[in-house]
């Protein structure tokens, strides 16, 4: 069993972008700026926030952090949103979800202009990243790719089999994995909340590479795998006792597997990694 160790990955791509915003700053230019956007207090929420602005200041990043109260109106939000689309020094926008109730999360998403869309979640990145065009990949399926292929896991023509269909896990990583592109080329099965049972348990049995993106602890068991099956826990739980679990009954599972992400220190580095490499190219394209 060999350890995907996402901290590893993370710190070798982040010291990579660092490198380039330093050749960019000896040349004059300023340095690329990301803004982030956090309504209420929501506990996870703060935690990946911090975790993304610790990140940016490591890859040479500027960032600002924008806070409005859990009472914020929609109208306020969208007010804000243009005010950064219009702003030159900033080239990416990141709106942390979850949102309050009274806000309907995709207006919001809709309002941030597609170029400093560093998440991905716009229909139009969306929409490009489905038809295989250049795009903002949505950073959690775009950090497991880069992850695979830090490691030279091979998955063109392998069999993978995703748990969990959301539209910022689940759809992206289950297109991005059968698209034609340089990470890709698998034959996807995407399962969900609605998959019987026993055909979930066929694919995952017969799965090269088994991704699970359903918030529940312990969800995949040894008895679901096979052996030396690639297994990638996006999960991050929070058990009573404090600890940080992933979707994936580790212990159990681990010995059966040729890679095995851990929890903390996969994926979750990861997808604040796949939100820098995003920054760096809207910056970039600022510029050419
Ligand atoms: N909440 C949980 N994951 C994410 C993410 O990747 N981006 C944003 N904006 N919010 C999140």
């Amino acid at each position: 069993m060999n350890l995907l160790d996402g901290k590893k990955c993370a710190e070798s791509l982040i010291a990579d972008i660092a490198k380039k915003v330093a050749g960019y700053v000896d040349s004059g230019l300023r340095k690329p700026h990301m803004t982030i956007i956090l309504v209420g207090k929501h506990a996870p929420s703060e935690s990946y926030v911090k975790s993304k602005i610790t990140t940016s200041t490591l890859a040479g990043f500027d960032s600002n952090l924008i806070r409005f109260p859990e009472t914020v109106k929609e109208a306020e939000l969208l007010a804000k949103i243009q005010e950064i689309n219009e702003d030159q020094t900033t080239d990416g926008v990141i709106v942390q979800l979850p949102l309050p109730k009274h806000i309907n999360q995709q207006h919001i998403i809709n309002a941030i202009s597609p170029d400093k869309d560093i998440d991905g979640f716009h229909p139009t990145n969306f929409g490009r990243m489905t038809l295989g065009q250049k795009a903002f990949r949505p950073a959690t399926a775009y950090g497991i790719c880069k992850l695979l292929q830090f490691y030279e896991v091979p998955i063109k023509g392998k069999h993978c089999v995703v748990i969990g269909r959301s539209n910022i896990v689940g759809k992206p990583i289950s297109i991005m994995l059968s698209n034609d592109f340089d990470i890709g080329n698998a034959t996807v099965t995407l399962t969900h909340i609605e998959t019987p049972r026993e055909l979930l348990l066929d694919e995952t049995r017969r799965g090269d590479i088994v991704i699970v993106a359903v918030g529940i602890p312990g969800f995949v068991t040894e008895d679901m795998v096979k052996e030396g099956v690639v297994l990638i826990d996006v999960g991050i739980n929070r058990l009573e006792n404090g600890k940080i679990v992933g979707d994936v009954a580790f212990d159990q599972v681990a010995p059966k597997c040729s890679w095995i992400t851990p929890v903390p220190g996969g994926v979750g580095r990861m997808t604040v990694t796949a939100l820098m490499i995003n920054t760096l190219v809207a910056y970039q394209n600022n510029f050419n």
